[in-house]
């Protein structure tokens, strides 16, 4: 391409300070360094956690930052030594990189790798520096692949390519919310048919679990949110009961066990609140009952948890990206929604150009939207 080798200038919505709304600006992008590919992000989603990012909620953040972790693009060039993609190829970008080498990536059980935030701030590339600058000043990446910009350098590891087939501006949800969501009952807790589910939050995460728990041939799905708006795609993905714990006098977890007898078979916390995490665990049966967290908690936040709950019998799981391993289940997932075999387009409400990504946000905070979908 025209552009290969040379720095590319373009647009980016840019964090320069925690608190502040993002700012379009023009930035300059570096050409990519050996292992590394640099991307056209063709269509980016608002996720939750680049809110949290924005709010200095996320742990390990730099600023200023681009921020955006769900995207899909194209492949402009590639570094030296890139094998598994070329110029031309559409890639979804990872936000939990798969680098195929590390003892968990090599583990067939896990799904984490040892580059990822949690270990290793993602904030520069691997070589401790950025490929962002804007007005002369360094820009941090965010878990390395900033989808908030027009281009962006990614670790060939920190994204994958995808069938050619496949529309931009739908399976950008790939990259977070549709597969952390829908992986979460089919990975992590491994719903059995038959089974009764309860899903706290019905956001985009929560409405793809429902998905999933749909998927894996759950015979009850209880959706819970106190946004009584989302119900309606709730049931419509599958849900067959909706409640709100504002109708009720009882705490919601002797609600739910009330309605099932005993607790339900998995519960899914997909909100990132303590108080709905600890509902959740005594939600589900208390002796086979399992209970995956999704949502992210804001750093420093810290439970306190009965330990009978526990004892009795239950299991108690988190999940990053639903578990599934990035590299490998990506592009299936992506095969299995040209399929037909599930419609994760109904999670899509609004479609905006990138200039009106601080509207998108608060569509988002005010419970208004489930996806934005930003387009360059
Ligand atoms: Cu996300
Ligand atoms: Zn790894």
């Amino acid at each position: 391409m025209a552009t290969s080798g040379k720095v590319i200038r373009c647009r980016a919505a840019v964090a320069w300070a925690v608190g502040k709304p993002l700012s379009l600006e023009e930035v300059e992008v570096a050409p990519p360094k050996a292992g590394e590919v640099r991307i056209k992000i063709v269509a980016t989603a608002i996720c939750r956690t680049d809110d949290h990012l924005l709010e200095g909620c996320f742990p390990n953040a730099d600023f200023p930052v681009i921020p955006g972790h769900e995207g899909a693009g194209i492949v402009e060039s590639v570094g030296e030594g890139v094998t598994s993609m070329k110029p031309g190829d559409k890639v979804i970008p990872l936000p939990l990189p798969h680098c195929g080498e590390c003892s968990f990536c090599l583990n067939p059980e896990s799904n984490y790798c040892l580059k990822y935030h949690v270990s290793e701030s993602q904030n520069l590339l691997p070589d401790k520096t950025s490929r962002f600058t804007c007005k002369g000043k360094q820009i941090h990446h965010f878990l390395w692949i900033s989808t908030f910009a027009e281009y962006t350098v990614i670790p060939e590891y920190a994204a994958v390519k995808i069938d050619a087939a496949a529309p931009l501006d739908k399976v950008c949800l790939f990259g977070c919310g549709f597969s952390t969501g829908y992986g979460a009952p089919i990975n992590t807790a491994k719903v059995k048919p038959g089974s009764t589910c309860a899903v706290f939050g019905v956001g985009a995460v929560g409405l793809s679990v429902v998905m999933g728990c749909k998927a894996a041939g759950a015979s009850r799905i209880i959706a819970i949110d106190i946004n009584k708006d989302k119900f309606a795609k709730a049931k419509e993905l599958g849900a067959t009961d909706c409640i709100s714990p504002r109708d009720f006098k009882k705490p919601i977890q002797e609600v739910v066990t009330e309605m099932t007898g005993h607790g339900v078979d998995y519960s899914f916390e997909a909100i990132g609140d303590v108080d709905s995490m600890t509902a959740a665990l005594a939600a589900c049966n208390m002796n086979t009952g399992v209970c995956v967290m999704i949502g992210v908690a804001a750093s420093g936040a810290v439970m306190s948890v009965d330990p009978m709950l526990l004892l009795s019998g239950r299991t108690w799981k988190g999940t990053l990206l639903g578990g599934w391993k990035m590299r490998e289940s990506i592009p299936k997932l992506v095969s299995s929604y040209l399929e037909k075999k599930f419609n994760s387009d109904l999670l899509i409400t609004h479609t905006l150009p990138i200039a009106e990504v601080n509207e998108g946000l608060e569509l988002l905070r005010q419970g208004k939207s489930i996806r934005s979908v930003l387009l360059f």
